[in-house]
């Protein structure tokens, strides 16, 4: 079958179109003929080799050499133990852990999965597990979010960001998002009250105030962001620089002693809200941001789009 493969740490340069061998389920596994998967930060952590990932999946060449977390595809065969799945059943879920999904194949614990509705395409499903589940347990499971708050998300463009919104607007809130200038139309068409361009304006030093901050970025000290808190305000990350994340980790009980302020970090649980998504879509609650499609054989193209950080929404792979 082809593959996108790496067999050495060191960015998107190191990726190519492989032929390799079609893998065959375990007995709790799935054999899953991939339609669509979508690009995530996580993969280009993989790819680069930092410290944590190649915790995971080196120390000194990639382990699994086949990235891509969010897939959507058919069943085509599935292991003795499994129960929930058949042959024909339209799936989609995040791998990540095990990943494989830059492939015409691959193989998953049923647990990484969930039924597509008939009315999502394989594009939209493969581009909300990772971002979306970032957005849900920020928001809802570590956030909190009430009816009457003001949020805001930072580094909104993206596929947290474009989900965050939509998720936040099942209850009355107003929505603040901070991108770059190009990002700007596409976040208030997808539900944004107001944006802020990061490139003119510092959301943490303009004197207005938010209950919520949802942080896809990541990228300033906490003391600016709790300035940027009302009272009882909470800040969620998701992730973005290490050095910063560990600052938040630091300094987060400190801030929160001496204020009421809440900071947290949301813990990715790939896929718990893969249900509630599917009945946020089929209600017409939410409808992905999708920049694509490329073709498999286009992931040069795709990986350059958003190691530049130029993609809306997430960037999703056919294949
Ligand atoms: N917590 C966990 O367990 C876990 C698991 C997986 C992933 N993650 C993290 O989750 C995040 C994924 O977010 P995502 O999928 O939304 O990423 P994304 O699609 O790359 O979006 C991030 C957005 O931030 C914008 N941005 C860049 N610099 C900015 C700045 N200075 N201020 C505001 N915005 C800025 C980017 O666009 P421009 O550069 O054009 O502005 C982009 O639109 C990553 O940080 C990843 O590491 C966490």
């Amino acid at each position: 079958m082809k593959a996108i493969i790496y067999t050495k740490f060191g960015g998107p340069q190191e990726l190519r179109l492989a032929e390799v061998e079609k893998p065959s389920p375990q007995n709790n596994e799935v054999l899953i003929k991939n339609h669509a998967v979508s690009i995530n930060d996580w993969d280009f952590g993989l790819l680069y080799g930092d410290f944590i990932n190649r915790i995971m999946n080196g120390p000194r060449k990639p382990r699994r050499q086949i990235l891509g977390s969010d897939i959507a595809g058919v069943i085509e065969a599935v292991g003795k133990n499994v129960t929930k799945f058949k042959p024909g059943d339209e799936v989609y879920g995040d791998l990540s852990g095990r990943w494989g999904g830059f492939a015409e194949y691959t193989c998953a614990p049923e647990r990484s999965l969930e039924f597509k509705p008939a009315g999502m395409s394989f594009e939209q499903a493969a581009s909300i597990p990772q971002a979306a589940m970032l957005a849900v347990q920020g928001l809802i499971d570590k956030g909190n979010i009430k009816s009457g708050q003001k949020i805001l998300i930072n580094g909104a463009g993206g596929g947290v960001g474009t989900f965050g919104v939509q998720i936040a607007k099942q209850y009355d809130v107003q929505v603040t998002g901070v991108d770059s200038t190009v990002k700007l139309d596409m976040m208030r068409s997808v539900g944004f009250d107001h944006v802020i361009d990061y490139t003119k304006e510092d959301f943490t030093n303009n004197g207005k105030r938010y209950d919520l901050i949802l942080d896809a970025k990541t990228n300033r000290p906490m003391q600016h962001y709790a300035r940027a808190l009302n009272d009882n305000g909470a800040y969620v990350t998701v992730g973005g620089s290490m050095s910063r994340l560990l600052q938040a980790l630091i300094l987060s009980p400190w801030i929160s002693m001496r204020s009421k302020k809440k900071f947290r970090i949301v813990n990715l649980k790939p896929n718990k809200d893969l249900a509630y998504m599917n009945q946020l879509f089929e209600s017409g609650k939410i409808k992905p941001v999708i920049d694509g499609y490329y073709k498999l054989d286009d992931f040069a193209e795709a990986f350059s789009l958003y190691s530049k950080a130029e993609h809306k929404g997430k960037i999703v792979l056919n294949i």
